[in-house]
């Protein structure tokens, strides 16, 4: 979920608004507005998207006010409907509460509130909650912040609220735990929010709320921050912010995922900028260099991530085992934290999260820490919670991505574990000199070969027009391009809703083989380097059961060309940097599709950016 908070002199309707849209990666299953209009508290709230928002708002908040709250929604606790939606009001209409998060121990403090008379609206757990900052604030007298800090420490769970009571009309309360925070400070006006996005135009000068904290937000004053805990006072760090404007908006392109497919070449030469010098044989990362001993002494890397990061790490894998010669091993965050693993103190556990805020990423990092393993975090969003609670890391530096469907996060995230690799190799002796210059110098031109690959994208489009109306994909490759079928099969699910499968070429025998008849298009990844003669043998096969074969190959490919109904021509780059060039034909395949079936590409059906609950 996203939320957005004003205070201050402006027309706070607009601001919430607008910060919620650009908040709807993180949920858009339904959205809700509060303004206060110095007199009464207005509400709209709606399932839907903001836009849907914004035409409900329009006939339900007809006055003005400095003071508003809104949220845009990935349902946990109860379905996307208009009462669902936030922000909820306390019992007596005086309090409303926007909240991202869950309080897992919502049942026994709803039952409890029903018991003295409270009567509850909706199914979510953050109704509960304002219900219980009020009864709070009614039995003990209480202040807002004061009521506010108790209730929380009651409560078991994530979240990332803002409270306002219209008893105290010059007050927002924040708090946050295990979901992100930021507060924008303005000259006589706060804007609080999911992340620096909606108030990026009116200030700079932002405060990272750590898990744990509140703020008492008042106007003409300085904030106050505290711990929840123990009540100790904290001294807010105020951030200059390093985004702009321009870095979140299309800049015309019709969606924001084709523009970050296409930002690719720059962003992965600012993420090796300074980094990487190939004329020196030179890699330098300082998260790296600190802890070099560390990584160099490790008995195993074990990579943790979700999603399209989980896809980066298995690249990484192979990568990492066949320079460092380092044992990986690759784990979805969710099952590592629940599965009791084995985490050694000589374990290097890397962490890789584009917002840094995934849950289960998050929470798998911490139970590695309690183990005594090192953690090293890769991460996109500057100041996220993964970056802060890592013991050391590398940014990405792919700026911010809003389109849903990952993309110049995991070209830049291969990108930073490969020099990651590669500076270990140089340690270790386990590339050959010659072999390590050869991949600094290639690694130095990949943006100019994305920049090629990215010319594929008429081909690109001719062949989704033909596969428009597939209802089932396959999507093939081997060693360093077995977790580019799994991204390319990702990219096509979720953004098409076309069934997809990515598998490892050889093993299609074992099984997807069966679904191959004439409708079936196959998307073969075959680059000249590789194995390239046994994936040829996996193309004989899917051709003499008729599939329709799609084969991503190597300029000047003639073998493959002969067999497959249509290629897709890319660069030549060495079989271990291949990833970085094979994906991109592959994101612009899905992106075509999806814009031919009419889905909402940037915002796909079910799916959020950014998961902060488990
Ligand atoms: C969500 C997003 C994916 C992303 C995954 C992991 O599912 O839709 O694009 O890969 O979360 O997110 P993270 O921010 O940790 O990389």
């Amino acid at each position: 979920c996203g939320i957005v908070g004003y205070i201050g002199y402006r027309e706070a309707y607009p601001i919430v608004i607008k910060g919620l849209k650009r908040l709807e990666y993180r949920g858009y299953d339904s959205a809700g507005v509060m303004l206060y209009d110095g007199e009464n508290l207005k509400l709209s709230k709606t399932k839907g998207k903001v836009s849907d928002l914004e035409a409900k708002a329009a006939t339900e908040i007809t006055t003005n006010g400095t003071i508003g709250m809104g949220h845009t929604r990935w349902a946990t606790h109860g379905v996307p409907n208009d009462v669902n939606s936030h922000p909820h009001l306390s019992n007596s209409g005086d309090l409303a509460i926007i909240h991202n998060g869950i309080i897992e121990n919502y049942a026994p403090l709803k039952e409890e509130l029903i018991k003295r008379g409270y009567v509850f609206h909706s199914d979510t757990d953050s109704e509960v909650l304002v219900n219980l900052i009020e009864e709070i604030q009614l039995k003990e007298n209480l202040k807002l912040g004061k009521a506010v800090q108790v209730a929380l420490n009651q409560v078991v769970g994530a979240y990332a609220i803002a409270v306002f009571d219209k008893k105290t009309p010059n007050e927002i309360v924040a708090a946050r735990l295990g979901s992100p925070l930021a507060i924008g400070v303005g000259e006589g006006e706060y804007f609080i929010a999911s992340d620096a996005s909606p108030f990026i135009e009116y200030t700079s000068n932002a405060v990272y709320l750590e898990d744990g904290e509140m703020a008492n937000i008042r106007l003409h004053k300085p904030m106050k921050v505290r711990k929840i805990k123990d009540d100790s006072i904290v001294d807010p760090y105020i951030q200059e912010l390093q985004m702009n404007l321009e870095q979140i908006e299309k800049g015309g392109y019709d969606h924001f995922m084709l523009k970050e497919i296409y930002e690719q070449p720059n962003v992965i030469k600012d993420t090796y900028r300074g980094r990487l010098h190939a004329n020196e044989g030179l890699i330098q990362m300082a998260g790296v260099e600190d802890n070099l001993e560390k990584f160099l002494n490790a008995d195993r890397i074990i990579i943790i991530a979700c999603g399209t990061s989980w896809h980066a790490g298995l690249v990484a894998e192979y990568v990492f085992e066949e320079f460092t010669r380092i044992p990986v091993e690759v784990e979805y965050a969710s099952e590592f934290r629940y599965r009791n693993p084995i985490i050694g103190k000589k374990d290097v556990v890397i962490a890789i999260s584009q917002s840094g805020e995934t849950a289960d990423t998050m929470a798998a990092i911490k139970l590695a820490k309690e183990n005594g393993a090192f953690v090293f975090g890769v991460c996109n969003v500057v100041g996220s919670s993964i970056s802060r609670e890592s013991h050391a890391g590398a940014y990405t530096h792919a700026g911010p991505e809003i389109g849903v469907a990952s993309t110049k996060a995991f070209t830049t995230q291969i990108t930073v574990l490969t020099m990651i690799a590669l500076r270990l190799a140089k340690a270790k002796g386990t590339l050959s000199k010659s072999d390590f210059h050869h991949y600094l110098q290639e690694l130095e031109i990949i943006p100019e070969k994305v920049k090629e690959a990215l010319q594929t994208n008429d081909r690109t489009k001719e062949i989704a027009e033909t596969f428009k109306d597939a209802h089932n994909c396959l999507y093939l490759g081997r060693g360093y391009n077995f977790p580019v079928a799994l991204e390319g099969a990702l990219k096509l699910k979720e953004i098409s809703y076309i069934h997809a499968e990515g598998y490892p070429a050889a093993e299609m025998k074992h099984g997807p083989i069966a679904l191959i008849d004439e409708q079936m298009p196959v998307v073969v990844i075959a680059p000249k380097q590789g194995h390239y003669d046994k994936i040829v043998s996996n193309i004989q096969e899917i051709k003499s059961r008729s599939g329709r074969i799609i084969a991503v190959v190597t300029k000047g490919d003639t073998q493959v060309r002969e067999l497959a109904d249509y290629v897709i021509e890319i660069p030549e780059t060495s079989d271990a940097l291949s990833p970085l060039i094979t994906t991109i034909p592959l994101q612009l395949l899905s992106y075509h599709i999806a814009v031919m079936r009419g889905c909402n590409v940037d915002q796909p059906r079910n799916l959020a950016k950014s998961v902060t609950v488990e």
